[in-house]
């Protein structure tokens, strides 16, 4: 298989195998209302040709929560019904929207469990997700994707930690699977079988005895014999885990299971793709060959065409590096994968998302509300004739380097490194013109160079290069 052969999901055809996951932009009102700058995102998608665009997570019911999208009432269908059909009329993109049920939580770091449901509350929530379906493929959405991942509320049934014990019981995986087989059961006699019913779950909850890829493989078996359209894989972002500030509300992705939903730059590119892998071998030796999508530092070509062309997943998420650069997959089908503006996973979007403001890239122009277009010219950066005069110091264990500013249009710096003369990769991206690097282990030798990129990801020529080679420290001048 390969990144750009397109995929069959029950009907709807998507034109490559790069999916944008469900990322919150905090750009809708309190209204919940599909208004234009949440269009303008999703449109921005489809004009840089992702195969699938998940629409950030919308309530299916009336709770209160700040600025989240909603398809909790017919009132809402007008809007979504236009945004489904801007996004058809960019481009050959698909568009799912992602729908959410969530239990209450309280300032004072009070949280509702499942156990805390009555029969007729689950009753209800499954009669919600079936009237959302409803309401998605009445606005035109190619399909839905339930959300039963992280701390909400199916992905807390689902969770080895799910505290009922009743028919739902926690300590069965029959009786964590069940409101998911009535939930499929209702959306299906709302939505027909001709209808892509996607869903994302845990693949390890990254919580202590919560569930791991023993579970998640089962779980996904039952999905794919439910009948689900494509099985979308995320990992963590947990209340268990969850760092309370007093006074605040308490936010999924603020502890550990959080940092692996959304991993940072301390973490490895590709962290998650074993998950999918084994998940995948697991349903397609039982017969089943449900499309598994994969997320989780996937944002250099290579590695997305590796994932695709071995078989570890059908479909590669992409969300913060779409988010950094929405023309990702334009780029990449062009052969101009150099002009790519790199995510670095500093989770400012994330920050954001936790401070329920609106979620924008660090990486784009400054009060930018939207990536910034892709434009084809050549008036790329460039360096006077001191070719960047790149320097690096190494003192008290870190390397500074600091380089002239370039020429143009600049709308930051990319710094590539390359260890030991291997392979050059970026270790950061700054506006300024100044970086300091600490992961440096000294014994070895570094080299870097340094690129200006404008906003649309157009690159200069690498500066000068420079090589520096920090001698291990002598220990033996420190003993006593
Ligand atoms: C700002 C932000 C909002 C997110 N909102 C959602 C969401 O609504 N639903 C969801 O399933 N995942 C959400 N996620 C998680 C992403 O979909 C994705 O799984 C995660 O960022 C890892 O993928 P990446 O490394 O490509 O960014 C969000 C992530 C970010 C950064």
């Amino acid at each position: 298989m390969k990144l750009f052969e397109p995929l069959d999901i029950n009907g709807m055809i998507i034109p490559n195998r790069v999916l944008v996951p469900a990322m919150v932009t905090r750009l809708s009102g309190e209204d919940g209302l599909v208004n234009d700058d949440i269009m303008d995102r999703y449109v921005r998608y489809a004009e840089g040709n992702v195969g699938l665009i998940v629409v950030e997570a919308m309530a299916i019911h009336g709770a209160n929560a700040g600025p989240l999208l909603r398809i909790s009432d017919d009132k809402f269908i007008p809007g979504h019904t236009e945004l489904a059909k801007r996004v058809h009329d960019t481009s050959d993109s698909k568009v799912v929207p992602q729908i959410i049920h969530f239990m209450k939580i309280a300032r004072s770091g009070w949280r509702q469990t499942p156990d805390m449901l009555s029969p007729g509350d689950i009753d209800q929530i499954i009669d919600e997700f079936g009237d959302a379906a409803y309401r998605a493929r009445q606005s035109g959405y190619d399909g839905i994707e339930l959300h039963a991942a992280h701390a909400y509320t199916l992905a807390q049934f689902l969770s080895a930690l799910n505290p009922r014990r009743d028919d739902y019981n926690g300590r069965t995986l029959e009786g964590r699977l069940h409101i998911i087989g009535r939930v499929m059961a209702n959306v299906r006699r709302k939505v027909g079988n001709d209808y892509p019913v996607g869903i994302r779950i845990l693949a390890d909850e990254y919580v202590r005895d919560g569930h791991t890829i023993t579970d998640s493989k089962l779980i996904s078996l039952r999905l794919a014999q439910l009948g689900c359209d494509y099985i979308s894989l995320s990992v963590g972002g947990k209340f268990d885990d969850a760092v309370h500030t007093p006074g605040e509300i308490l936010h999924g992705y603020s502890g550990y299971s959080g940092d692996r939903c959304m991993p940072g730059a301390n973490y490895p590119d590709l962290l998650h793709v074993h998950l999918a892998d084994e998940i995948k071998s697991f349903i397609n030796s039982k017969g089943y060959s449900t499309p598994i999508v994969t997320a989780g530092k996937i944002s250099k070509p290579e590695h997305a065409k590796m994932v695709i062309a071995e078989g570890k997943a059908d479909i590669v998420g992409i969300a913060r590096g779409l988010l950094a650069d929405a023309d990702w997959v334009t780029k990449v089908r062009d052969g101009r994968e150099d002009r790519i503006v790199h995510c670095t996973y500093c989770n400012v979007c994330k920050e954001l998302d936790g401070a329920h403001k609106e979620v924008h890239c660090f990486l784009w122009p400054k009060h930018a509300r939207q990536a910034p277009p892709d434009k084809m010219a050549s008036d790329v950066p460039t360096w006077g004739n001191d070719a960047g005069d790149l320097n690096a110091e190494w003192q008290d264990s870190v390397v500074t380097l600091k380089w002239s500013k370039a020429e143009g249009n600049v709308s930051g710096y990319d710094v590539y490194r390359a260890d030991d003369n291997g392979e050059v990769r970026i270790i950061d991206a700054v506006k300024g013109t100044r970086v300091v690097d600490r992961a440096v282990l000294a014994g070895m030798s570094y080299r870097y160079y340094v690129r200006a990129y404008d906003s649309a990801g157009g690159a200069s020529v690498p500066s000068g290069s420079v090589q520096i080679d920090p001698a291990i420290p002598d220990y033996a001048n420190e003993v006593a």
